[in-house]
């Protein structure tokens, strides 16, 4: 089956609104690596990868089969863009993880860290948990908009621009998650 490649050609080339920023390829470069580093530094530890919906769900999937450990996986919802591009500035909690943290070593796994106004919210909650150690993964680090300038990312995918973008996992209102890559939308009323 060929399916797979041909659509995602079709939708890079079909979108004139987008421009690929990272392709699939280096993308799955990327994980490996990351994948690797945290086996190493993992590799005595009782690792809970934290997924947060609903963007995380493409680099949790890829992450986690990067890892060569005996890992679990967890997930929270939070909600902090409503629709569109603009952040509210709100955190809310629409899903708790399901297993207790104490005792483990936690991994929080983000698509991306913009103002960073929702993971410290994020980490405040689960700093209070008793887990060993909490870190943090993000998929895309966009520094110019922080807020949160105290939040160190242990785990950064690629820093990108002061762009808006969508894919892997990324939406615009909405919409684009599935795309297998990373692109720019050139103009983001057009969405
Ligand atoms: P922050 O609280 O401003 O760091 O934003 C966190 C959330 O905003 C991310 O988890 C995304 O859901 C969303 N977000 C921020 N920048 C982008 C972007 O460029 N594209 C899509 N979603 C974004
Ligand atoms: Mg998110």
């Amino acid at each position: 089956m060929s399916a797979g490649s041909s659509a995602a050609a079709t939708t890079e080339f079909t979108n004139p609104n987008l421009e690929v920023l990272f392709n699939a390829g280096q993308i799955s470069e990327r994980i490996a690596e990351l994948g690797a580093q945290i086996t190493e530094e993992y590799s005595d530890k009782e690792l809970v990868l934290v997924g947060v919906l609903k963007g995380s769900c493409v680099f949790m999937a890829d992450l986690m089969r990067a890892i060569d450990l005996p890992l679990t996986i967890d997930f929270m919802a939070v909600s902090s863009y409503k629709d569109g591009t603009q952040s509210s500035g709100d955190v809310e909690i629409l899903k708790d993880l399901s297993n207790p943290i104490r005792d483990k070593d936690v991994i929080v796994v983000e698509d991306i860290v913009d103002t960073g106004l929702t993971l410290s919210r994020l980490l405040e909650i689960l700093g209070s948990r008793g887990a060993r150690s909490i870190r943090l993964a993000s998929f895309l680090d966009k520094p110019e908009p922080r807020i949160k300038k105290e939040l160190k990312i242990d785990y950064t995918g690629f820093v990108i621009p002061n762009r808006f973008v969508v894919g892997y996992g990324l939406d615009a209102a909405s919409r684009y998650r599935n795309l297998p890559f990373i692109a720019v939308v050139k103009d983001p009323s057009a969405v």
